[in-house]
Protein backbone atom coordinates (compact mmCIF):
# COMPACT_ATOMS: atom_id res chain seq x y z
CA UNK A 1 0.00 0.00 0.00
CA UNK A 2 1.57 3.17 -0.66
CA UNK A 3 -1.41 5.70 0.25
CA UNK A 4 -0.41 9.21 0.58
CA UNK A 5 -2.01 9.67 3.84
CA UNK A 6 -0.75 6.61 5.10
CA UNK A 7 -0.80 6.62 9.15
CA UNK A 8 0.61 3.20 10.08
CA UNK A 9 -2.53 0.94 9.26
CA UNK A 10 -4.07 -0.83 5.97
CA UNK A 11 -7.23 0.01 5.03
CA UNK A 12 -9.22 -2.55 4.10
CA UNK A 13 -8.62 -3.90 0.63
CA UNK A 14 -12.79 -4.10 -0.19
CA UNK A 15 -12.83 -0.48 1.08
CA UNK A 16 -10.14 0.34 -1.28
CA UNK A 17 -11.30 -1.50 -4.04
CA UNK A 18 -14.45 0.51 -3.85
CA UNK A 19 -13.17 3.91 -3.30
CA UNK A 20 -10.63 3.62 -6.11
CA UNK A 21 -12.99 2.41 -8.72
CA UNK A 22 -11.63 3.23 -12.12
CA UNK A 23 -9.01 6.23 -11.37
CA UNK A 24 -6.38 4.48 -12.06
CA UNK A 25 -7.28 3.72 -16.10
CA UNK A 26 -9.32 7.18 -15.88
CA UNK A 27 -6.30 9.11 -14.61
CA UNK A 28 -4.03 8.12 -17.24
CA UNK A 29 -5.46 11.14 -19.02
CA UNK A 30 -4.58 13.75 -16.77
CA UNK A 31 -1.00 12.23 -16.36
CA UNK A 32 0.66 14.41 -18.88
CA UNK A 33 -1.72 17.73 -17.31
CA UNK A 34 -0.65 16.58 -13.58
CA UNK A 35 3.13 16.45 -14.33
CA UNK A 36 2.93 20.00 -16.35
CA UNK A 37 1.05 21.54 -12.94
CA UNK A 38 3.35 20.35 -10.60
CA UNK A 39 6.30 21.51 -12.64
CA UNK A 40 4.44 25.30 -12.36
CA UNK A 41 3.99 24.53 -8.23
CA UNK A 42 7.45 23.56 -7.50
CA UNK A 43 8.76 26.66 -10.35
CA UNK A 44 6.61 28.74 -7.77
CA UNK A 45 8.09 26.90 -4.45
CA UNK A 46 11.50 27.90 -5.38
CA UNK A 47 10.39 31.35 -6.51
CA UNK A 48 8.88 31.95 -3.02
CA UNK A 49 11.60 30.01 -0.87
CA UNK A 50 10.08 26.57 -0.23
CA UNK A 51 12.79 24.58 -2.63
CA UNK A 52 16.57 25.77 -2.99
CA UNK A 53 17.46 26.27 -6.71
CA UNK A 54 18.99 22.61 -6.85
CA UNK A 55 16.08 21.11 -4.78
CA UNK A 56 14.15 22.49 -8.04
CA UNK A 57 16.61 21.40 -10.44
CA UNK A 58 16.35 17.86 -9.41
CA UNK A 59 13.03 17.62 -8.89
CA UNK A 60 12.39 19.36 -12.38
CA UNK A 61 14.82 16.53 -13.80
CA UNK A 62 12.98 13.56 -12.37
CA UNK A 63 9.46 15.24 -13.13
CA UNK A 64 10.86 16.07 -17.15
CA UNK A 65 11.51 11.84 -17.19
CA UNK A 66 8.29 10.99 -15.90
CA UNK A 67 6.66 13.09 -18.90
CA UNK A 68 8.98 11.44 -21.39
CA UNK A 69 7.57 8.34 -19.72
CA UNK A 70 3.89 9.31 -20.22
CA UNK A 71 4.76 10.43 -23.89
CA UNK A 72 6.23 7.25 -24.79
CA UNK A 73 3.66 5.03 -22.73
CA UNK A 74 5.92 3.95 -20.50
CA UNK A 75 4.26 5.48 -17.59
CA UNK A 76 1.07 3.34 -15.42
CA UNK A 77 -0.61 3.55 -12.08
CA UNK A 78 0.74 0.68 -9.84
CA UNK A 79 -1.96 -1.17 -8.17
CA UNK A 80 -2.03 -0.57 -4.87
CA UNK A 81 -1.71 3.22 -5.59
CA UNK A 82 -4.44 5.66 -5.90
CA UNK A 83 -4.20 7.83 -8.24
CA UNK A 84 -1.72 9.41 -11.23
CA UNK A 85 -1.19 12.34 -7.86
CA UNK A 86 -0.26 9.33 -5.71
CA UNK A 87 2.06 7.53 -8.46
CA UNK A 88 3.89 10.81 -9.55
CA UNK A 89 4.83 11.87 -5.54
CA UNK A 90 5.97 7.98 -5.08
CA UNK A 91 8.03 7.79 -8.13
CA UNK A 92 10.04 11.12 -7.64
CA UNK A 93 10.75 9.98 -4.05
CA UNK A 94 11.37 6.42 -5.09
CA UNK A 95 14.32 7.85 -7.93
CA UNK A 96 15.20 11.47 -6.17
CA UNK A 97 14.83 10.20 -2.30
CA UNK A 98 13.35 12.95 0.23
CA UNK A 99 13.37 15.57 -2.27
CA UNK A 100 10.22 14.18 -3.96
CA UNK A 101 8.51 14.63 -0.48
CA UNK A 102 8.63 18.16 -1.10
CA UNK A 103 6.52 18.65 -4.26
CA UNK A 104 3.25 18.88 -2.20
CA UNK A 105 3.78 21.57 0.02
CA UNK A 106 0.94 24.03 -0.50
CA UNK A 107 -1.18 22.35 -2.41
CA UNK A 108 -3.72 18.96 -1.97
CA UNK A 109 -4.80 16.56 -4.40
CA UNK A 110 -8.33 18.18 -5.11
CA UNK A 111 -6.28 21.56 -6.54
CA UNK A 112 -4.24 19.19 -8.44
CA UNK A 113 -6.98 17.36 -9.90
CA UNK A 114 -8.64 20.57 -10.35
CA UNK A 115 -5.89 22.02 -12.63
CA UNK A 116 -5.24 18.77 -14.22
CA UNK A 117 -8.64 19.12 -15.21
CA UNK A 118 -8.64 22.55 -16.64
CA UNK A 119 -5.37 21.68 -18.67
CA UNK A 120 -7.09 18.38 -19.51
CA UNK A 121 -10.47 20.36 -20.54
CA UNK A 122 -8.97 23.31 -22.62
CA UNK A 123 -7.21 20.58 -24.69
CA UNK A 124 -10.05 18.43 -24.72
CA UNK A 125 -12.55 21.08 -26.14
CA UNK A 126 -10.08 22.84 -28.45
CA UNK A 127 -9.57 19.59 -30.10
CA UNK A 128 -13.28 18.88 -30.79
CA UNK A 129 -13.26 22.35 -31.90
CA UNK A 130 -11.16 21.12 -34.82
CA UNK A 131 -12.85 18.18 -34.73
CA UNK A 132 -16.19 19.83 -35.55
CA UNK A 133 -14.32 22.56 -37.91
CA UNK A 134 -13.50 19.80 -40.03
CA UNK A 135 -16.67 18.79 -40.89
CA UNK A 136 -18.33 22.49 -40.84
CA UNK A 137 -15.52 22.51 -43.65
CA UNK A 138 -17.13 19.40 -45.43
CA UNK A 139 -20.54 20.56 -44.83
CA UNK A 140 -19.82 23.70 -46.78
CA UNK A 141 -18.09 22.27 -49.22
CA UNK A 142 -20.47 19.74 -50.03
CA UNK A 143 -22.80 22.66 -50.37
CA UNK A 144 -20.94 24.82 -52.27
CA UNK A 145 -20.66 21.90 -54.99
CA UNK A 146 -24.61 21.17 -54.72
CA UNK A 147 -25.89 24.65 -54.25
CA UNK A 148 -28.17 24.53 -57.70
CA UNK A 149 -29.23 20.69 -56.92
CA UNK A 150 -32.83 20.66 -55.60
CA UNK A 151 -34.58 18.82 -52.95
CA UNK A 152 -38.13 18.63 -50.81
CA UNK A 153 -38.17 21.06 -48.09
CA UNK A 154 -41.00 19.63 -45.48
CA UNK A 155 -42.55 20.56 -42.66
CA UNK A 156 -45.14 18.21 -40.78
CA UNK A 157 -43.19 15.71 -42.29
CA UNK A 158 -45.20 16.69 -45.37
CA UNK A 159 -44.00 18.54 -49.15
CA UNK A 160 -43.86 21.77 -48.65
CA UNK A 161 -41.35 24.30 -50.30
CA UNK A 162 -38.56 23.91 -52.61
CA UNK A 163 -35.18 23.17 -50.70
CA UNK A 164 -31.30 22.48 -51.99
CA UNK A 165 -28.46 20.11 -50.64
CA UNK A 166 -27.01 23.73 -50.41
CA UNK A 167 -29.35 24.50 -47.89
CA UNK A 168 -29.79 21.03 -46.39
CA UNK A 169 -25.75 20.54 -45.97
CA UNK A 170 -24.99 24.27 -45.18
CA UNK A 171 -27.64 24.64 -42.09
CA UNK A 172 -25.59 21.88 -40.37
CA UNK A 173 -22.74 23.67 -41.29
CA UNK A 174 -24.15 26.72 -39.50
CA UNK A 175 -25.99 25.15 -36.80
CA UNK A 176 -22.59 23.88 -35.43
CA UNK A 177 -20.97 27.48 -35.55
CA UNK A 178 -23.91 28.35 -32.52
CA UNK A 179 -22.81 24.49 -30.76
CA UNK A 180 -18.97 26.11 -30.65
CA UNK A 181 -20.40 28.93 -29.31
CA UNK A 182 -21.34 26.77 -26.54
CA UNK A 183 -17.86 24.82 -26.75
CA UNK A 184 -15.94 28.10 -26.63
CA UNK A 185 -17.80 29.34 -23.21
CA UNK A 186 -16.81 26.29 -21.94
CA UNK A 187 -13.30 26.95 -22.69
CA UNK A 188 -13.50 29.64 -20.95
CA UNK A 189 -14.59 28.28 -18.12
CA UNK A 190 -11.89 26.03 -17.82
CA UNK A 191 -9.38 28.29 -18.38
CA UNK A 192 -8.70 29.63 -15.43
CA UNK A 193 -6.18 28.67 -12.70
CA UNK A 194 -7.71 26.98 -9.60
CA UNK A 195 -4.23 25.78 -8.75
CA UNK A 196 -3.07 27.24 -5.14
CA UNK A 197 -6.36 26.73 -3.97
CA UNK A 198 -5.02 23.39 -2.26
CA UNK A 199 -7.87 21.33 -0.15
CA UNK A 200 -10.79 24.44 -0.80
CA UNK A 201 -9.40 26.73 1.86
CA UNK A 202 -5.74 28.56 0.55
CA UNK A 203 -2.69 28.07 2.24
CA UNK A 204 -0.82 29.71 4.95
CA UNK A 205 2.33 29.63 2.74
CA UNK A 206 2.54 32.99 0.39
CA UNK A 207 2.17 30.93 -2.64
CA UNK A 208 2.20 33.13 -5.90
CA UNK A 209 -0.83 31.98 -7.25
CA UNK A 210 -0.56 34.98 -10.39
CA UNK A 211 3.32 33.22 -11.00
CA UNK A 212 1.50 29.83 -11.51
CA UNK A 213 -1.68 31.14 -13.74
CA UNK A 214 1.35 32.57 -15.89
CA UNK A 215 3.64 29.34 -16.41
CA UNK A 216 0.62 27.33 -17.01
CA UNK A 217 -1.18 29.69 -19.57
CA UNK A 218 -4.42 30.49 -18.03
CA UNK A 219 -6.33 33.38 -19.03
CA UNK A 220 -6.98 33.94 -15.22
CA UNK A 221 -7.31 33.02 -11.80
CA UNK A 222 -10.39 31.56 -9.91
CA UNK A 223 -9.45 33.49 -7.46
CA UNK A 224 -11.78 33.06 -4.74
CA UNK A 225 -10.54 29.25 -3.22
CA UNK A 226 -13.67 28.47 -2.20
CA UNK A 227 -14.97 29.18 -5.62
CA UNK A 228 -12.06 27.53 -7.03
CA UNK A 229 -12.99 24.25 -5.48
CA UNK A 230 -16.95 24.54 -6.30
CA UNK A 231 -15.39 25.01 -10.14
CA UNK A 232 -14.96 21.15 -9.94
CA UNK A 233 -18.12 19.87 -11.62
CA UNK A 234 -19.00 23.09 -13.14
CA UNK A 235 -16.41 23.30 -15.38
CA UNK A 236 -17.60 19.37 -16.29
CA UNK A 237 -20.78 20.37 -16.63
CA UNK A 238 -19.57 23.20 -18.93
CA UNK A 239 -18.16 21.29 -20.81
CA UNK A 240 -20.57 18.66 -21.16
CA UNK A 241 -23.31 21.59 -22.38
CA UNK A 242 -20.45 22.00 -25.29
CA UNK A 243 -20.81 18.59 -26.07
CA UNK A 244 -24.48 18.03 -26.19
CA UNK A 245 -24.27 20.88 -28.20
CA UNK A 246 -22.64 19.53 -31.19
CA UNK A 247 -23.92 16.03 -30.52
CA UNK A 248 -27.99 17.31 -30.97
CA UNK A 249 -26.83 18.76 -33.99
CA UNK A 250 -24.51 15.57 -35.46
CA UNK A 251 -27.47 13.19 -33.65
CA UNK A 252 -30.17 15.15 -35.94
CA UNK A 253 -27.98 15.33 -39.05
CA UNK A 254 -27.48 11.44 -38.52
CA UNK A 255 -31.34 10.93 -38.72
CA UNK A 256 -31.54 12.91 -41.72
CA UNK A 257 -29.40 11.26 -43.61
CA UNK A 258 -30.89 7.28 -42.45
CA UNK A 259 -34.49 8.70 -43.69
CA UNK A 260 -32.97 10.38 -46.98
CA UNK A 261 -31.73 6.53 -47.19
CA UNK A 262 -34.70 4.67 -47.35
CA UNK A 263 -35.54 4.20 -50.49
CA UNK A 264 -39.58 5.96 -50.10
CA UNK A 265 -37.02 9.09 -50.20
CA UNK A 266 -33.59 7.99 -51.97
CA UNK A 267 -31.97 11.15 -52.28
CA UNK A 268 -28.57 10.16 -50.81
CA UNK A 269 -26.50 7.08 -50.92
CA UNK A 270 -22.81 5.55 -50.30
CA UNK A 271 -20.93 3.13 -52.14
CA UNK A 272 -21.65 -0.33 -51.01
CA UNK A 273 -19.20 -0.83 -48.50
CA UNK A 274 -19.81 2.25 -46.55
CA UNK A 275 -23.17 0.21 -45.75
CA UNK A 276 -24.39 -3.00 -43.58
CA UNK A 277 -25.63 -5.63 -44.99
CA UNK A 278 -28.45 -8.44 -43.20
CA UNK A 279 -28.47 -12.06 -42.23
CA UNK A 280 -31.53 -13.06 -43.88
CA UNK A 281 -32.44 -10.61 -46.26
CA UNK A 282 -30.05 -10.42 -49.14
CA UNK A 283 -31.11 -7.01 -50.62
CA UNK A 284 -29.86 -5.11 -47.63
CA UNK A 285 -27.23 -2.11 -47.60
CA UNK A 286 -28.92 -0.45 -44.00
CA UNK A 287 -27.41 3.13 -42.53
CA UNK A 288 -25.96 1.38 -39.53
CA UNK A 289 -22.91 4.13 -39.26
CA UNK A 290 -26.11 6.80 -39.07
CA UNK A 291 -27.84 4.75 -36.63
CA UNK A 292 -24.90 4.27 -34.41
CA UNK A 293 -24.00 8.13 -34.73
CA UNK A 294 -27.30 9.13 -34.09
CA UNK A 295 -27.63 6.59 -30.87
CA UNK A 296 -24.30 7.47 -29.71
CA UNK A 297 -24.77 11.66 -30.26
CA UNK A 298 -28.30 10.92 -28.07
CA UNK A 299 -26.72 9.75 -25.20
CA UNK A 300 -24.09 12.03 -25.25
CA UNK A 301 -27.14 14.48 -24.36
CA UNK A 302 -27.79 12.42 -21.33
CA UNK A 303 -24.08 14.04 -20.07
CA UNK A 304 -25.12 17.45 -18.68
CA UNK A 305 -27.79 15.77 -16.79
CA UNK A 306 -26.14 13.02 -15.43
CA UNK A 307 -23.64 15.39 -13.78
CA UNK A 308 -26.28 17.73 -12.84
CA UNK A 309 -27.65 15.05 -10.95
CA UNK A 310 -23.98 13.56 -9.67
CA UNK A 311 -23.24 16.95 -8.30
CA UNK A 312 -26.48 18.86 -7.29
CA UNK A 313 -27.29 19.68 -3.39
CA UNK A 314 -23.37 19.01 -2.99
CA UNK A 315 -22.69 21.34 -0.57
CA UNK A 316 -19.78 23.53 -0.78
CA UNK A 317 -16.09 21.67 -0.58
CA UNK A 318 -14.76 18.72 -2.04
CA UNK A 319 -16.66 15.66 -1.62
CA UNK A 320 -15.37 11.95 -2.96
CA UNK A 321 -18.75 12.00 -5.18
CA UNK A 322 -16.39 14.57 -7.34
CA UNK A 323 -14.14 11.56 -8.35
CA UNK A 324 -16.62 9.83 -10.65
CA UNK A 325 -17.51 12.99 -13.17
CA UNK A 326 -14.49 11.66 -14.88
CA UNK A 327 -16.26 8.38 -15.46
CA UNK A 328 -19.10 10.43 -17.15
CA UNK A 329 -16.60 12.80 -19.08
CA UNK A 330 -13.81 11.38 -20.37
CA UNK A 331 -15.72 8.67 -22.17
CA UNK A 332 -17.88 11.46 -23.85
CA UNK A 333 -15.29 13.17 -25.19
CA UNK A 334 -13.92 10.11 -27.06
CA UNK A 335 -17.21 9.43 -28.11
CA UNK A 336 -18.03 12.67 -29.47
CA UNK A 337 -14.45 12.52 -31.24
CA UNK A 338 -15.33 9.43 -32.99
CA UNK A 339 -18.59 10.59 -34.29
CA UNK A 340 -17.34 13.62 -35.68
CA UNK A 341 -14.48 12.06 -37.59
CA UNK A 342 -17.08 8.92 -38.95
CA UNK A 343 -18.96 11.71 -39.80
CA UNK A 344 -15.77 13.52 -41.68
CA UNK A 345 -15.32 10.35 -43.48
CA UNK A 346 -18.81 9.02 -44.50
CA UNK A 347 -19.20 12.76 -46.02
CA UNK A 348 -16.91 12.45 -48.48
CA UNK A 349 -18.35 9.93 -50.26
CA UNK A 350 -21.79 10.65 -49.77
CA UNK A 351 -23.78 11.01 -53.45
CA UNK A 352 -27.12 13.16 -53.88
CA UNK A 353 -29.69 12.26 -56.64
CA UNK A 354 -29.97 15.16 -59.48
CA UNK A 355 -32.97 14.80 -60.51
CA UNK A 356 -35.84 14.54 -57.44
CA UNK A 357 -37.91 17.18 -58.07
CA UNK A 358 -38.84 15.80 -61.51
CA UNK A 359 -41.24 13.91 -60.41
CA UNK A 360 -44.57 14.66 -60.15
CA UNK A 361 -45.14 14.02 -56.59
CA UNK A 362 -43.24 16.69 -55.53
CA UNK A 363 -44.87 19.11 -58.23
CA UNK A 364 -46.85 21.31 -55.08
CA UNK A 365 -43.51 22.14 -53.68
CA UNK A 366 -43.77 25.20 -56.28
CA UNK A 367 -47.04 26.41 -55.22
CA UNK A 368 -45.93 29.10 -52.82
CA UNK A 369 -43.46 29.95 -55.73
CA UNK A 370 -46.61 30.52 -58.31
CA UNK A 371 -48.33 32.62 -55.78
CA UNK A 372 -45.65 34.73 -55.68
CA UNK A 373 -45.00 35.11 -59.24
CA UNK A 374 -48.86 36.18 -59.28
CA UNK A 375 -48.16 38.63 -56.58
CA UNK A 376 -45.29 40.39 -58.70
CA UNK A 377 -47.74 40.43 -61.44
CA UNK A 378 -50.23 42.40 -59.16
CA UNK A 379 -52.19 40.05 -58.00
CA UNK A 380 -52.84 40.85 -54.28
CA UNK A 381 -51.36 38.06 -52.30
CA UNK A 382 -54.39 36.51 -50.57
CA UNK A 383 -56.18 36.59 -53.99
CA UNK A 384 -53.02 35.08 -55.76
CA UNK A 385 -53.43 32.24 -52.65
CA UNK A 386 -57.00 31.73 -53.81
CA UNK A 387 -56.31 31.26 -57.27
CA UNK A 388 -53.19 28.38 -56.88
CA UNK A 389 -55.77 26.80 -54.37
CA UNK A 390 -58.86 26.54 -56.55
CA UNK A 391 -56.45 24.94 -58.90
CA UNK A 392 -54.76 22.58 -56.72
CA UNK A 393 -58.34 21.69 -55.46
CA UNK A 394 -59.74 20.57 -59.24
CA UNK A 395 -56.28 18.59 -59.65
CA UNK A 396 -55.75 21.63 -62.59
CA UNK A 397 -52.72 22.75 -60.85
CA UNK A 398 -48.98 22.33 -63.03
CA UNK A 399 -46.30 23.99 -61.47
CA UNK A 400 -43.81 26.09 -63.23
CA UNK A 401 -40.95 24.70 -62.10
CA UNK A 402 -38.85 28.18 -61.70
CA UNK A 403 -36.89 28.75 -58.02
CA UNK A 404 -35.55 32.36 -58.14
CA UNK A 405 -34.80 33.09 -54.24
CA UNK A 406 -32.26 35.97 -53.83
CA UNK A 407 -32.41 36.92 -50.04
CA UNK A 408 -29.81 36.42 -47.87
CA UNK A 409 -29.76 32.61 -46.06
CA UNK A 410 -31.86 31.53 -49.40
CA UNK A 411 -31.57 28.95 -52.11
CA UNK A 412 -29.82 31.38 -54.58
CA UNK A 413 -27.93 33.45 -52.05
CA UNK A 414 -26.87 31.00 -49.36
CA UNK A 415 -24.12 33.53 -47.75
CA UNK A 416 -21.85 30.66 -47.05
CA UNK A 417 -18.82 32.94 -46.56
CA UNK A 418 -20.05 34.82 -44.30
CA UNK A 419 -21.07 31.96 -42.30
CA UNK A 420 -17.34 31.17 -42.51
CA UNK A 421 -16.21 34.32 -41.66
CA UNK A 422 -18.34 33.07 -38.18
CA UNK A 423 -17.18 30.42 -37.65
CA UNK A 424 -13.31 31.83 -37.48
CA UNK A 425 -14.75 34.47 -34.86
CA UNK A 426 -15.51 31.00 -32.73
CA UNK A 427 -12.49 28.70 -33.27
CA UNK A 428 -10.46 32.24 -32.66
CA UNK A 429 -11.60 31.40 -29.16
CA UNK A 430 -9.72 28.23 -28.54
CA UNK A 431 -6.40 29.71 -29.33
CA UNK A 432 -6.09 32.74 -27.33
CA UNK A 433 -3.50 34.91 -28.36
CA UNK A 434 -1.28 34.68 -25.37
N1 LIG B 1 -9.25 10.83 -7.26
C1 LIG B 1 -9.67 12.00 -6.60
C2 LIG B 1 -10.67 12.79 -7.44
O1 LIG B 1 -10.73 12.61 -8.59
C3 LIG B 1 -8.48 12.86 -6.33
C4 LIG B 1 -8.69 13.79 -5.18
C5 LIG B 1 -8.72 13.02 -3.95
N2 LIG B 1 -8.91 13.89 -2.83
C6 LIG B 1 -9.35 13.43 -1.64
N3 LIG B 1 -9.48 14.29 -0.71
N4 LIG B 1 -9.61 12.18 -1.44
O2 LIG B 1 -11.41 13.57 -6.90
Amino acid sequence: MANLWDKGFEPDEMIERFTVGDDRRLDMRLARYDVEGSMAHIRMLEHIGLLTADELKTLLGGLEQIRDEIAAGKFEIEEGTEDVHSQVELLLTRRLGEVGKKIHAGRSRNDQVLVDLKLFLRDELRNLAHDARQVFNRLQELSDRYRDVLMPGYTHLQIAMPSSFGLWFGAYAETLVDDLQVMAAAHDIANQNPLGSAAGYGSSFPLDRTMTTRLLGFADLNYNVVAAQMSRGKSERAAAFGIAAVAATLGRFAMDVCLFMSQNFGFVSFPDELTTGSSIMPHKKNPDVFEIMRGKCNRLQSVPNEIALLTTNLPLGYHRDLQLLKDILFPATTTLHDCLTMCDFMLQHIRVRRDILDDARYDYLFTVEDVNRLVLQGVPFREAYRLVGRQVQEGSYRPTREVHHTHEGSIGNLCNDRIRAKMDRVMARFDPKQ
